[in-house]
């Protein structure tokens, strides 16, 4: 992953609760950046990065993820405090989304649809990673050049909040994918899972948690290593427990017919 300095902090996006900022970097790019400093923490960012890359190892298009260095000044004259705060305690390393100009959120009302094998592909991948952040409320997913766009990462793993009890959600159906927004057009599931199997396995999952920064995962009682060890212990056990969330996906689309 290519690592940007943030030389502008061009606007806030108030949609949701982590106060994502539009950043302009060294490279003249533009990201969303999820700073470190929010209110979820450093977690957040491990959800976006290492689901995001599982993501798109599946295949499903997931904008170009950067580590967005920010410097103690930037923001510093920001008129809002709030904004000041949050670059603040972000000072070092972020995360960044290429940012999609133009694109739209994904919206079934306008009529916009997805093709069996994206939305079975995507069905998958959100019951693995357990993000229940994509819902016609919500959806995290946009329209640009006429692909669908993953954005959003961030609710998923969200056992990693609580290691204590992630042992017993490892095998877990996910019944929260019948929200999901694209279940009505996931009839390939069955396809779609054994394709998500041939492409995630041990090495590929060790390589993405290799990425995660220590700083971001490290703490008291676990070093950065033994906690990659931890991640990857728990979704190999996710992996070969999917049927549990393959049929329940296959259920919850049946019923929507
Ligand atoms: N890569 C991107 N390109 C263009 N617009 C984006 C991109 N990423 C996010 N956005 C816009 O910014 C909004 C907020 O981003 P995002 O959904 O990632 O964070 P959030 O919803 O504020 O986070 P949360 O609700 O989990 O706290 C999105 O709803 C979308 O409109
Ligand atoms: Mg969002």
């Amino acid at each position: 992953m290519r690592t940007v300095r943030a030389t502008r902090y061009a606007l806030a996006l108030r949609e949701g609760g982590s106060l994502p900022g539009l950043v302009e970097a060294d490279d003249l790019g533009f990201y969303v950046v999820k700073f470190r400093g929010a209110g979820q923490g450093a977690l957040a960012l491990v959800a976006e990065l290492v689901a995001g890359e599982i993501g798109r190892r599946l295949g499903l298009a997931v904008p170009e993820l950067v580590f967005v260095d920010v410097d103690p000044v930037l923001g510093r004259n920001d008129p809002d405090a709030e904004i000041r705060h949050l670059l603040k305690a972000s000072v070092g390393l972020n995360l960044g989304l290429d940012y999609l100009p133009g694109s739209i959120m994904f919206d079934r009302q306008a009529g916009d649809t997805a093709s069996p094998e994206i939305a079975s592909m995507a069905v998958w991948f959100d019951a693995f990673v357990q993000n229940v952040d994509r819902t016609a409320r919500n959806p995290n997913l946009l329209v640009w050049h006429r692909t669908l766009h993953f954005i959003d990462q961030g609710a998923a793993l969200y056992f990693h909040h609580n290691w204590q009890t992630a042992a017993s959600k490892a095998e877990s159906a996910f019944p929260e994918v019948a929200k999901h927004l694209l279940l009505p057009w996931a009839s390939t599931i069955p396809e779609a899972a054994a394709q998500a199997r041939s492409l995630l396995h041990a090495d590929v999952l060790r390589d993405i948690l290799a990425r995660v920064p220590d700083a971001w995962i490290e703490s008291e009682q676990r070093t950065a290593q033994e906690r990659r060890n931890d991640y990857l212990d728990y979704l190999m056990r996710r992996l070969a427990a999917s049927a549990h969330f393959e049929e329940e996906a296959i259920r919850s689309h049946d019923r929507l017919l």
